[in-house]
């Protein structure tokens, strides 16, 4: 080649490697410890074609369910680090981060029902909660729901006292912690993922979960027993590295706060009907017995449980909790 042709292969090569760097992706790795076949892992797997589409591919969502990628806590970590871009905790697991405002969600019966959770996320103590995670480097981006929690372990829980003694996994929340004491059961911190072992081993000798996340991590094969409690609640936060979203050009976050939207909406849709039929899906197997507790038992469930309103105001907030109770009450 001719020192001519040499330099215009070179201009060629670096045009070349400039348009293919100007087109790569911008890349989202979106971690989550539950199953894909869960609220949580479809609203994912939502957002990911719905940004993607938006985005006509100049953002690549990779979703990494099932704790592939982190565990609970070291999630957390990942995105603060910007090892990960965006996750959606429970709101149990923002404690340890220092938000223990958010352990507001772990309150036994703080919410008759999903209405009723639903005027707290779409309202002022929602969007004041997510604010004040701006301060950790993290955006709050929305509110996915799941569903209310139910016992289990390998001995029947029809009243509190049945739970007396039990090992019984935990998130890392002091709310859980007192709910599970007040109970006179014994709280283990454990990470989700090691759940399942847990209960197998006899490590623990039970945990409290929505019915979906019990049934995709086939707790019901170690689980003879469960019931339908509903005493305190699951759902989560969708959170982005806040640096890393600053950073976005203008166009694609308006893109992905508009996939964020629709998918929440899915996500919000699709919870109440995936846990009613993983209830069903665990009836089915035959493995585990389902317990109703009469009206007299449930009264006594939360006669038991109200207290840890009380005893957690400090740790809480009496004024918040108050701001809830106010906007649940309200019709
Ligand atoms: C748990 O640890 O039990 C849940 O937070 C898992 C999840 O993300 O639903």
């Amino acid at each position: 080649m001719t020192p001519r042709s040499l330099l215009a292969a070179a201009v060629l090569t670096c045009l070349a490697s400039a348009s293919v760097f100007a087109q790569a992706p911008i890349v989202i790795k979106f971690s989550h410890v539950v199953a894909r076949d869960t609220p949580k892992g479809k609203a994912a797997e939502r957002f990911k074609e719905l940004a993607e589409a938006a985005t006509k591919g100049r953002v690549k969502v990779e979703v990494y369910p099932n704790s592939t990628l982190y565990k609970d806590k070291e999630e957390l970590e990942a995105l603060q680090l910007g090892a990960v871009q965006m996750l959606a905790p429970s709101l149990a697991k923002f404690g340890p981060l220092g938000v223990k405002e958010f352990e507001l969600f772990d309150l036994p019966y703080i919410f008759q029902d999903k209405k009723a959770l639903e005027r707290v996320t779409n309202g002022p103590v929602g969007r004041d909660l997510l604010k004040k995670l701006e301060t950790k480097g993290i955006l709050g981006m929305a509110y996915w729901d799941n569903g209310f929690k139910m016992m289990s372990s390998n001995r029947p829980m029809h009243v509190p006292a049945d739970m007396k003694g039990l090992k019984m996994r935990i998130q890392a929340s002091k709310v859980l912690d007192e709910q599970m004491r007040t109970l006179g059961a014994n709280p283990q911190v454990m990470a989700f993922s090691e759940v399942y072992q847990a209960l197998q081993t006899g490590v623990v000798d039970g945990a409290e979960n929505p019915p979906s996340n019990l049934y995709t991590q086939k707790m019901h094969e170690v689980q003879k027993h469960l019931t339908v409690t509903n005493h305190g609640y699951i759902g989560y936060a969708v959170i982005v590295n806040k640096k890393f979203w600053d950073k976005l050009p203008a166009d694609i976050r308006t893109q992905l706060e508009a996939a964020m939207k629709d998918a929440t909406e899915y996500a919000n849709k699709i919870a109440q009907q995936e846990n009613d039929n993983a209830l069903e899906a665990v009836r089915k197997t035959g493995k585990t017995t389902i317990y109703v507790p009469s009206d007299a038992e449930k009264a006594e469930w939360r006669k038991v449980l109200l207290p840890v309103q009380k005893t957690m105001e400090e740790r809480i907030g009496k004024n918040l909790i108050a701001d809830v109770n106010k906007a649940t009450a309200a019709k």
